[in-house]
């Protein structure tokens, strides 16, 4: 008689079965067009763009809080609008421009007018969510939505901040505005 203990595995075992194959994981080829570099990589078909710019392109500027899309922390741009990269699959993103933290700086270095804001307004404390607050503020001025604090602090909502920092935020969105038109 088997010990109750034996496991499922151990009833096949002992009835002369083998344990099934492994699921077979559909992947596939494509290209990533990420801060104006081509880059070809395999995936699983079911990679989050987040994950692919983490795990495969090493671009660990983008965050990952919560990985449910309510945090904000993997703000990106696609073709300059901003996407949670947790909630967007990686072949949703073939054949579009993305941008992340580490490319919205000038081709010279120069910090984009928002990330110098943040440094000015002292708009961050830990820095865990500011990479994504910075994709945020930066989409928030090019789509004209930085009008007064009330519309910035509606267009940022979806950017979670456990420091606390959102008065700062806003008033480094407002500053960088003029920055970003002039
Ligand atoms: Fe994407 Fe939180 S990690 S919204
Ligand atoms: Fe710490 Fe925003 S600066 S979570």
């Amino acid at each position: 008689m088997l010990p109750l203990a034996v496991g499922a595995a151990g009833v096949r075992a002992a009835a002369g079965e083998t344990a099934p194959p492994p699921a077979e994981v559909p992947s596939r080829s494509l290209t990533l067009h990420v801060n104006g570099r081509a880059h070809r990589v395999t995936l699983d078909n079911r990679t989050t763009l987040l994950d692919a710019l983490r795990e495969q392109l090493g671009l660990t500027g983008t965050k990952k809080g919560c990985d449910h899309g309510q945090c904000g922390a993997c703000t990106v741009h696609l073709d300059g609008k901003s996407v949670l990269s947790c909630l967007t699959l990686a072949a949703q993103a073939e054949g579009r421009a993305v941008t992340t933290i580490e490319g919205l700086a000038g081709a010279d270095g120069a910090l984009h007018p928002v990330q110098q804001a943040f440094i000015d307004h002292d708009a961050f404390q830990c820095g865990y969510c500011t990479p994504g607050q910075i994709m945020s503020a930066a989409a928030c001025i090019a789509s004209g939505r930085a009008g007064s604090d009330a519309e910035i602090r509606e267009y940022m909502s979806g950017n979670i901040c456990r420091c606390a920092a959102y008065p700062n935020i806003v008033t480094a969105i407002l500053a960088a505005k003029t920055d970003v038109r002039s």
